[in-house]
């Protein structure tokens, strides 16, 4: 219950310019982090792994911090992951993709 309770938390912290998960994110998650976060580094946070991912939204304190975390990247996390045309609005949606149950 507890983890349902900071998952709706999580989603609903995206108000009213929400991040939209589209096919589009869905490429870009392939293309430019699906590599990383498919369980094949060790360290980092695996895709569709919501507790983990709670664990990291729960460190960052909120979305805007764990967004920005991942621009400035974080240990063997290059910045942006290197996606240098993801916008703010994009690591939302990837994250919100990254963060729920497959
Ligand atoms: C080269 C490998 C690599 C790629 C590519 C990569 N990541 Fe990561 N990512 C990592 C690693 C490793 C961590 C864990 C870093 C740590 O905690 O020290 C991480 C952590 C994160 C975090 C959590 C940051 C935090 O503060 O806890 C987010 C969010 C994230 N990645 C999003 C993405 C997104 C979105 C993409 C694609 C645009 C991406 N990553 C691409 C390796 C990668």
């Amino acid at each position: 219950m507890k983890k349902l309770l900071i998952l709706l938390t999580f989603l609903a912290a995206g108000g009213a310019n929400a991040a939209e998960v589209t096919s589009a994110t869905i490429d870009k998650y392939n293309q430019k982090c699906a590599m990383c976060h498919n369980g094949n580094v060790p360290g980092a946070p695996k895709s569709h792994d919501v507790a983990a991912w709670e664990q990291r939204l729960a460190t960052a304190g909120s979305m805007e911090a764990l967004v920005a975390s991942a621009v400035k990247g974080k240990g063997a996390m290059p910045p942006k992951g290197m996606c240098f045309d993801c916008t703010n609005g994009d690591f939302e949606a990837l994250i919100a993709y990254m963060s729920a149950a497959e």
